[in-house]
């Protein structure tokens, strides 16, 4: 099938962006465009589209310095959909381990023919520090140890899709908020498109701070249950803490994994997410992560019509 069987319109005059790097500097308009062009490619994609050839050479490099699944998986597709020869990196393996820098490390890969450049680092402002030394100008984070924001764009998408509009919702983040990516790209685009945000977790990993941004916090999830449309589960990042937050990971699943007694007590219609990995039995019990309520696997789903949005139209208004 080709791109005329795709009915995409013009990239909106809106779009004028060569990066993303976060939804905080998105207005809610921009969101929307983003989230209107996944929709179309994510109905073409349903219908058995494979190729539709709008980045046909151009190179898109994956950067990834962290492991992941789900977001290199799906941006890897995502440019392979639209035509673009893709380049996969990850630090296992490579010369960084003889001591090449992380700029020095880009910089090759950017002499090898490279427009755009999605990159998963742990320090903060890392695509910008790409920004400042490579030519090819085109970054997009896949997320960079504070932000996630294509992550918060497929969350943000299912549930436009399930519930039709973002707009008066209550939709609650659970979990542990200080470490998570996904929260802090969840707020800032949750908030821009009108929903009501509710962070919850351990007092340890819930900071009060955020009420100065107008979001509400929580330490109970029994607490807030009963008014929440959509409940999004974070997982513990063991990984990112020096010490353990909470006594027994035990004691976390007893008051804040959402279980088949929580979600007796819930909306009927409560809508639960959770970005992945999961850990079951720990934010979510078995039952609930494959339950009817449940769209994790939407939501990776959209995540590779999003990541093609975001390619286009990001490619669109890079000039190369
Ligand atoms: N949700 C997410 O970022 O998953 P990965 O770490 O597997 O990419």
């Amino acid at each position: 099938m080709t791109t005329e069987t795709v009915d995409l319109g013009p990239v909106p005059a809106q779009w004028t962006r060569r990066h993303l790097l976060g939804l905080e500097e998105l207005s809610a308009e921009e969101i929307t465009v983003i989230l209107d062009k996944a929709e179309v490619f994510r109905k073409a994609l349903e219908d058995g589209v494979r190729r539709i050839p709008l980045l046909r050479g151009k190179t898109c490099a994956n950067l990834f310095f962290e492991n992941s699944t789900r977001t290199r998986s799906s941006f890897s597709l995502a440019a392979r959909r639209l035509g673009a020869d893709t380049l996969d990196f990850s630090p296992s393996g490579s010369s960084l381990s003889k001591g090449e820098t992380f700029i020095d490390t880009a910089k090759n890969i950017e002499a090898m023919g490279v427009d755009l450049v999605v990159i998963r680092h742990r320090t903060p402002g890392s695509p910008r520090l790409l920004a400042a030394n490579l030519d090819c100008g085109v970054f997009i984070p896949a997320d960079d140890g504070i932000r996630h924001p294509t992550q918060g764009l497929l969350d943000i998408m299912t549930i436009r899709q399930r519930r039709g509009s973002v707009k008066g919702l209550t939709v609650a983040m659970v979990g542990d908020i200080a470490h998570s990516r996904t929260a802090r790209s969840n707020i800032w685009g949750l908030k821009k498109l009108g929903a009501h945000v509710i962070v919850c977790g351990p007092s340890t990993l819930v900071s009060p701070r955020w009420a100065e941004i107008g979001v509400e916090y929580s330490y109970s999830l029994d607490d807030i249950i009963p008014r929440v449309d959509v409940l999004n589960l974070l997982r513990i990042q063991f990984e990112r803490q020096y010490s353990r937050p909470f006594p027994s990971v035990r004691e976390y699943a007893h008051l804040y994994a959402m279980n088949r007694d929580r979600l007796k007590r819930a909306k009927g219609d409560i809508l639960i997410l959770a970005p992945g990995p999961i850990n079951r039995g720990v934010e979510i019990t078995p039952d609930v992560a494959d339950g009817k309520q449940s769209a994790i696997l939407d939501q990776v789903s959209n995540g590779v019509a999003v990541r093609m949005a975001v390619l286009w139209l990001i490619a669109s208004r890079c000039g190369k």
